[in-house]
């Protein structure tokens, strides 16, 4: 009876660290439809996770201006199990460009992904502010607005979406509204 006892406190002991790591991990949700956007904040990080159904990129877009225009877009997709995180700004209406190839730099940090059973998650750090033209300052006391997207399969970021939606967030209460 004492040996059960000892087993089943050592069990609680080590299992309930480890569920409250993960609970915590994201403090934040947002279920679009299909896909989901995950996040946590701290003073000048959003560390953010996007989930969808595709094999191909999943996306998010801070601060669009006119269509895809003036978004600042995060797009990652996940190819023979290597994840690859890209930082892009919407330099037309329906279309985007690599920060890189307009001058600037890829300010994702710690990219990480998964694709499993059809299911395309990527997870990644994003400075808050930018000075970089290419970035947005992203406003997280507020109703900011965002595009989030995914593509059809192919992990080309050139592929245009399967599903794309816009989106009103404030990042520090977790409010969210649908706009279109
Ligand atoms: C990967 C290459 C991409 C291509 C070729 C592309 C292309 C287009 C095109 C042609 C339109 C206008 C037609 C339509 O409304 O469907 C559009 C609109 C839109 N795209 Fe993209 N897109 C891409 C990536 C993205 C990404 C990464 C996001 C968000 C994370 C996104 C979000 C949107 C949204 C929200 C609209 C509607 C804009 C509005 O009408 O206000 N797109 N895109």
């Amino acid at each position: 009876m004492q040996k059960m006892l000892i087993g089943f406190l050592s069990f609680l002991c080590l299992s309930f660290p480890l569920a409250a790591a993960d609970a915590g991990e994201y403090e934040h949700s947002l279920a679009a439809e299909k896909m989901t956007v995950q996040w946590r904040l701290d003073e000048t990080m959003i560390h953010l996770k996007l989930t969808a159904p595709t094999q191909g990129w999943v996306g998010i877009g801070f601060g669009p201006e006119d269509a895809m225009k003036g978004a600042d877009f995060i797009l990652g997709a996940v190819k023979k199990g290597k994840v690859k995180i890209v930082d892009h700004y919407g330099d037309k209406k329906r279309g985007h460009s690599s920060d890189e190839k307009l001058g600037g730099k890829n300010h994702v940090q710690n990219p990480q992904g998964s694709e499993v059973d059809g299911t395309t998650s990527i997870w990644f750090s994003l400075p808050l502010g930018s000075d970089e033209q290419w970035d947005k300052s992203i406003e997280v006391n507020s109703m900011y607005p965002i595009m989030l997207a995914y593509g059809s399969g192919a992990d080309s970021f050139r592929r245009g979406h399967a599903w794309r939606g816009s989106y009103e967030v404030n990042f520090t209460s977790g409010e969210s509204k649908k706009v279109k």
